[in-house]
């Protein structure tokens, strides 16, 4: 039985978990059924057993969705993505959002989502692939390249009113140059610190925290497992918009279990352009 991380870290020869989309090969839990396939943790290997409990529970695979997208924009993914725009960042019509890492996996559902509300959209990438992506493909109003620009003088130029809300997957610097353009009652999403996972020792806090209180600004967690019950409402939403055409996914697919360490590792390097996937094997449908 896969067993969770002890505190601390994995045990020593315990196989990686990660969320995986999977198919049911035998089972004792009455809601999965073999040739079922299903989302939630597995472990970085060919077969997995599971209880189907832990940080988010298994669920069933609805009929009709490929294995990328239960892994991806209609996984996990796309969830964080919904309600923290949504629910986080509430947003209105005509406001101003910036999203950071918005070509990789959350921010490019997070992106579409806020277009698809009617929000200016700014996607910030890195390099001219990403945003050539974001602008073309996407449909953002403006995309700028983390790696080759000034950041700062393109949120100026892109926001010359300042921003609204900042939907941030990344840390570092960027979210001290969203503060300091924050409007009145701006809104931070914090949905990950891509760019401090690295870090083995504290964390450097944001410099310019103090602007909150100057715009009344408001900056708040988000924990993707606190709406697992709400799943099926994402889900719905999101698979609405991906059949009439408005939300595009991208994946950066890695074949092979032996790949999954450098899989990893593009997220860090910036490599994957997309939501990064690493697909270990075509689903059976029997146990060999
Ligand atoms: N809160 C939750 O419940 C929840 C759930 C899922 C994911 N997350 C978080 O959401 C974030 C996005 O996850 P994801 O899976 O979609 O990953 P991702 O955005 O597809 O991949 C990470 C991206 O971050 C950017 N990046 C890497 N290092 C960077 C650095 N030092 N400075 C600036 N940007 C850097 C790279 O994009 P560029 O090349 O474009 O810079 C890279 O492609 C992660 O932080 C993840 O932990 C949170």
């Amino acid at each position: 039985m896969l067993a969770p991380p002890e505190e601390g870290g994995y045990a020593l020869g315990a196989p990686m978990r990660g969320l995986a989309a999977s198919r049911v090969l035998a089972s004792r839990i009455p809601a999965f059924q073999p040739g079922d396939t299903v989302y939630g943790y597995s472990g970085w290997e060919d077969y997995s057993v599971v209880d189907g409990k832990g940080y988010w529970d298994t669920t069933k695979v609805p009929p009709g969705v490929p294995p990328n997208l239960a892994a991806g924009t209609l996984g996990i993914t796309g969830i964080v993505a919904y309600f923290g725009v949504t629910e986080i960042a509430k947003p209105r019509p005509g406001e101003t959002i910036v999203v950071s890492a918005a070509m990789g996996g959350v921010g490019l559902v997070a992106s579409q989502v806020a277009k698809i509300l009617g929000l200016h959209v700014i996607g910030i990438a890195g390099g001219k692939e990403k945003c050539d992506w974001l602008r073309e493909e996407a449909h953002l109003d403006g995309a700028i390249d983390h790696r080759n620009e000034d950041v700062a003088d393109r949120l100026d130029a892109l926001c010359p009113e300042g921003i609204d809300i900042f939907f941030d997957n990344v840390g570092g610097p960027v979210l001290d140059l969203a503060l300091e353009r924050l409007r009145p009652h701006g809104r931070i999403v914090l949905c990950g610190i891509t760019a401090h996972y690295d870090h083995t020792t504290g964390l450097p806090g944001p410099k310019n925290y103090s602007q909150l209180i100057m715009v009344n600004g408001r900056m708040e967690g988000l924990l993707g497992r606190d709406y697992f019950d709400r799943f099926p409402e994402a889900i719905e939403a999101l698979r609405a918009w991906i059949d009439a055409g408005k939300l595009k996914s991208k994946e950066d697919v890695v074949v092979g279990l032996e790949n999954a360490p450098s899989a990893l590792a593009r997220l860090y390097s910036g490599a994957n352009v997309g939501k990064q996937l690493l697909k270990i094997e075509d689903p059976k449908l029997t146990l060999t």
